[in-house]
């Protein structure tokens, strides 16, 4: 089980440290390194999905920071890995405003890292739990940067898989939408077994190794956007969402995730 994790504690593999092994960074512990391992065995491409899955995070900050967006709550940030959302973000708006949350002790150890932002733009980090949307909505650093009155881009990307239903990730994402106004977007993206067994048998191993897991169908997917308006193209995979130059169709079998990003109107 996953659980708010304010002791470091390196002996049991965490989801934004097996991440960032995928990622190629430098801050995971070997419990986080044998079930990275172990996922590769399973699915040869999970790495391809993280990857792509991170370069999707960036092209949908871009395209909603293109269309105006000048607020952002990433919730399930990870560790930092350049370019950051913020980055993307500030890139297009340089007065962007970002408030980044995750509940692993690790990503606060490198929060300055992430609050680099522009001088006209401005970045926050909030060590906060997804399963309590309130303890998000309600944080001092949030409401000191981000007014909820305005439009607000929430992406919850690569974070929904690590909720199992009876944690009711469909309700969590329904109250955090429901706080911000008309004109806002969710950004999300999950990983699924539609497109191989392989996610399912990922989703397995990091069960085995202590943390929550589950893929979802098409179908579940598209429950997270219930009343928003999905934006071109719909649901489909990171790597077809927007891409800079055409994927290869090999990917399409590699890619076991999601992704998605719809309007509130
Ligand atoms: C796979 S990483 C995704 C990072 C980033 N969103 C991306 O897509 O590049 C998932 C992140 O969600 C965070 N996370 C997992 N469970 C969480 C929870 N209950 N509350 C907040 N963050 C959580 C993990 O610590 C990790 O940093």
């Amino acid at each position: 089980m996953t659980t708010d994790d304010d002791a470091l504690n390196v002996n049991t593999a965490h989801t934004a440290r097996v991440y960032d092994y995928y990622l190629g960074g430098k801050d995971h512990f070997k419990a986080d390194r044998v079930a990275g391992e172990h996922a590769e065995q399973v699915h040869p491409h999970v790495r391809t999905s993280a990857l792509e899955n991170r370069k999707f995070m960036l092209r949908a900050v871009r395209h909603l920071a293109g269309q105006g967006v000048r607020q952002f709550l990433d919730i399930g940030t990870g560790i930092p890995t350049e370019p950051n959302l913020h980055q993307a973000a500030q890139e297009v708006a340089p007065a962007a405003r970002v408030v980044y949350v995750d509940n692993d002790s690790l990503v606060l150890s490198h929060a300055r890292a992430l609050m680099t932002g522009t001088d006209e733009g401005r970045t926050t980090y909030v060590h906060a739990d997804v399963r309590q949307p309130d303890s998000i909505l309600t944080a001092p650093e949030l409401l000191d940067t981000l007014d909820l009155s305005q439009p607000v881009a929430v992406s919850v990307i690569a974070l929904a898989h690590f909720l199992d239903d009876p944690q009711d990730p469909f309700g969590i994402v329904a109250e955090l939408m429901a706080a911000v106004p008309a004109g806002s977007y969710l950004v999300m993206s999950h990983a699924t077994a539609d497109f191989g067994p392989e996610m399912g048998e990922v989703a397995r191993v990091y069960r085995e190794s202590g943390m929550t897991a589950q893929v979802r169908t098409g179908d579940e997917f598209a429950r997270f956007f219930s009343g928003l308006d999905l934006i071109d193209p719909g649901i489909t995979t990171p790597h077809r969402w927007h891409p800079d130059i055409d994927p290869s169709e090999a990917m399409d079998g590699q890619v076991q995730f999601y992704a998605g990003v719809a309007r509130k109107n």
